[in-house]
């Protein structure tokens, strides 16, 4: 059996017209097709931003263009018969959250079709899948070992035994644990299931140590898509811009559906501006930062006698998962949400407790801060855990 992306995705979706606007065909002159305000913005408002009142491009080709540029040139596929990215392979949206909304309801009927999640992930997914009325089939990502690699013999059963599932989501690298999983295993999975497609959730990729993004072998996996955003590695979170690369014919649907103007003129002036080559050096030295500061805070906070070794996952994101333990030596949710209530409230330092999370008993994940924060940090968190196990 082959892939046949008609099969996949829902035929009204499918078959969708994208939505046409009379500035498709003509950009200039005296512009009376969009029902804007010709007064420009009501307010007063700097020169870069007086052409505000009008709507913003729907395709963001130029955008488009230069992540493409950065991604191919950074690839770790350099077999030349793999057709390079291009704008054709993007569709944009209002965060990754937006492409993960819009990836769900292109293939998933309501009521009747499910996706795939391997916890512990990312929790949008079943909020997604709530939304819609559709189900969430769940294969754990592998713990025991501390890989947090995908179980790709369990996944392949639950994929042969429920036709219903038309979506798997792999978070790479993981969050909450950190953990790039293995391209190799991924592959493996397009190959062996053409009967739905394999989305990668790659928030983080910027951060990896382990490897480097996926999104260029969508031109050779038609079932592949790659989701990446410019809110972390790119410092951009209040802009709210996400991206899907995929196969053409796949971009080519999610752009179709996508509502035209979802990319707001702010944020593309901004996402562009962060595409300058400086620019994309200063992301480059951000992570450097990032790296170095994540192995300080870890070697600090595992060092303590309530957390000893107990470093769970990956170091390929911007975070570290630790488990806290309780005075039997044993991992602790009452202990690590105590710690979790006390920095937050008595040191104003805010960090996640992921206790609940499948494989995560006791865990804190912890965001890399600057290093004058994680100063900080090490110390309120060395004090209040000692204080908690007195
Ligand atoms: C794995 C993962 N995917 C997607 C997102 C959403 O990112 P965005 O800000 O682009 O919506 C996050 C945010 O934390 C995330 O952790």
């Amino acid at each position: 059996m082959t892939f046949d992306l008609s099969k996949i995705i829902r035929p009204k979706i499918y078959n969708l017209e994208p939505y046409r606007c009379a500035r498709d065909d003509f950009k200039e002159g005296i512009l009376l097709d969009a029902n804007e305000n010709p007064h420009g913005p009501t307010m007063k408002v700097d020169e870069e931003h007086s052409g505000l009142n009008r709507y913003p491009d729907p395709h963001q080709i130029e955008f488009k263009t230069k992540i493409t540029s950065l991604r191919n040139a950074q690839s770790d596929y350099k077999d030349e018969n793999l057709e390079s990215l291009t704008a054709e392979n993007v569709c944009l949206g209002v965060g990754s959250d937006e492409s993960i909304d819009a990836l769900i309801r292109s293939c998933c009927q309501p009521g009747r079709d499910k996706i795939l999640i391997m916890p512990p992930t990312y929790g949008m997914y079943s909020v997604c899948t709530e939304i819609n009325d559709v189900e969430t089939v769940k294969v754990p990502l592998i713990v025991e070992d501390n890989s947090f690699q995908m179980n790709l013999p369990a996944v392949l059963e639950a994929l042969r035994n429920d036709p219903s599932i038309k979506l798997v989501f792999i978070t790479s690298p993981g969050n909450p644990v950190g953990s790039l999983v293995n391209p190799k295993s991924i592959e493996e999975l397009t190959s062996q299931w053409p009967s739905g497609i394999v989305v990668v959730d790659e928030a983080y990729i910027d951060f990896a140590t382990s490897g480097g993004s996926m999104s260029p072998l969508v031109n050779k996996h038609p079932n592949l898509a790659v989701l990446q955003t410019l809110s972390k590695s790119f410092g951009l979170a209040g802009i709210r811009l996400g991206m899907t690369f995929a196969s053409k014919p796949l971009a080519r649907v999610l752009n179709a559906m996508k509502a035209p103007y979802n990319i707001s003129s702010l944020a593309s002036q901004i996402a562009l501006k962060a595409m300058e080559p400086e620019n994309i050096e200063i992301m480059k030295m951000t992570v450097d930062d990032v790296s170095q500061q994540r192995i300080r805070v870890l070697n600090e906070l595992t060092s303590l006698k309530q957390t000893a070794d107990t470093q769970i996952g990956g170091l390929d994101a911007n975070f570290i998962m630790i488990r806290i333990l309780g005075a039997d030596g044993k991992p602790c949710n009452k202990t690590a949400k105590a710690l979790y209530h006390k920095l937050a409230s008595e040191s104003k330092i805010v960090v996640r407790f992921r206790g609940t999370e499948y494989g995560c008993e006791g865990c804190l994940r912890i965001t890399i801060g600057t290093s004058e924060e994680n100063d900080f940090l090490i110390k309120e968190f060395a004090a209040t855990l000692a204080n908690l196990q007195k």
